[in-house]
């Protein structure tokens, strides 16, 4: 199985709701047996897409050519046995949430994945949520 991680900016000549990528992607995913991961607040978003490899590789072809973000760099691509994360979630902080319990969310959210997936995104949600 190929595993993915990118980070990119939202595009803020083409905003978009959160929603709108999720239900499109929660049923893409569902039919090309993809999970993983997907952090996203007001400016950023940082994606664990993991799955069989063909898949994989056309949903972030997609992805890369989607309007909605830019500046996308790959952080990490690599085979992985198993599945880090069981279902595709959308892990979102809305407006005045409490940052701590924000952070344990996404902690849980990536306690099976690899010490640097896990690190990846606990760092980015630290600097975003707690800074
Ligand atoms: C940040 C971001 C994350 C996305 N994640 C996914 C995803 O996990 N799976 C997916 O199929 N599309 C995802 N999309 C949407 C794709 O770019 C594309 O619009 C969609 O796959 C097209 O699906 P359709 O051909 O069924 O209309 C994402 C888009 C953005 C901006």
């Amino acid at each position: 199985m190929l595993q993915l991680v990118y980070i990119s900016s939202v595009n803020p000549a083409a905003p978009c709701p959160t929603q709108d990528i999720l239900t499109v992607s929660r049923r893409n995913n569902a039919r090309d047996r993809i999970t993983g991961l997907l952090y996203a607040d007001a400016g950023r978003f940082l994606q664990a897409l993991e799955g069989p490899e063909d898949a994989v590789e056309a949903a972030y072809a997609r992805i890369r050519g989607d309007r909605r973000h830019r500046a996308i760099v790959l952080l990490s691509r690599q085979q992985v046995d198993r599945r880090a994360f069981g279902h595709w979630e959308m892990a979102h902080r809305a407006p005045g949430a409490d940052a701590a319990s924000f952070l344990d969310e996404v902690r849980r959210l990536t306690a099976d994945a690899t010490p640097d997936v896990r690190g990846t995104f606990e760092g980015l949600v630290r600097t975003r949520v707690l800074a």
